[in-house]
């Protein structure tokens, strides 16, 4: 199968959230494994999003995020629940803005570059298995069209993918 990425200027965020989301529905239409699903949903939001560094999942493995599939510089392989962004999005049960990294008590640093970030827990069946990272370099990065937009790309990479454990 290929897939050739239309491209978006995200002048009208809300418009080009939706072109992405059923981008990402017919990306993921035939296939539900989870490796499979998050690379290439990574791989799509890292090539749509504008002034992003850092587009990935982490998933719950042992009472623990690990780290999944991701576009961007390494990252921290192992983060506690309750703690940094990501933690802190899966024991709150709902997505974080934040838009000054300097200013989140205890956020993670994996890449110095990065100055804000949005988090999106992923659910199913009332569990939360992981989460939608995505970084950015510019501070102020994400508002409430990317949030909205965001969570409805998370809803749409839950709907098409196969969770078998949940830890
Ligand atoms: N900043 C995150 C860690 C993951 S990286 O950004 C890829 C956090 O505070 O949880």
């Amino acid at each position: 199968m290929s897939h050739t990425s239309q491209r978006y200027e995200f002048q009208n965020k809300a418009g080009d959230y939706t072109l992405l989301a059923g981008e990402l529905a017919g990306l993921l239409t035939g296939e539900s494994d989870l490796i499979a699903n998050a690379a290439n949903t990574s791989a799509l939001l890292f090539g749509a999003l504008p002034d992003i560094n850092w587009a990935g999942f982490y998933f719950l493995r042992g009472g623990e995020l690990v780290v999944g599939p991701f576009q961007g510089q390494p990252a921290c392989a192992r983060i506690a629940i309750g703690k940094g962004v990501c933690g802190t999005a899966v024991q709150l049960r709902e997505t974080i803005v934040v838009v000054d990294v300097h200013e989140f008590a205890g956020h993670i640093a994996c890449d110095t570059a990065s100055r804000s970030e949005i988090v999106v827990p992923l659910i199913t069946r009332q569990h939360v298995f992981g989460v939608l990272d995505i970084d950015s370099p510019r501070r102020g990065r994400f508002d409430n069209d990317d949030k909205r937009g965001l969570e409805r790309i998370a809803e749409i990479f839950v709907a098409n993918t196969r969770v078998a454990e949940i830890a």
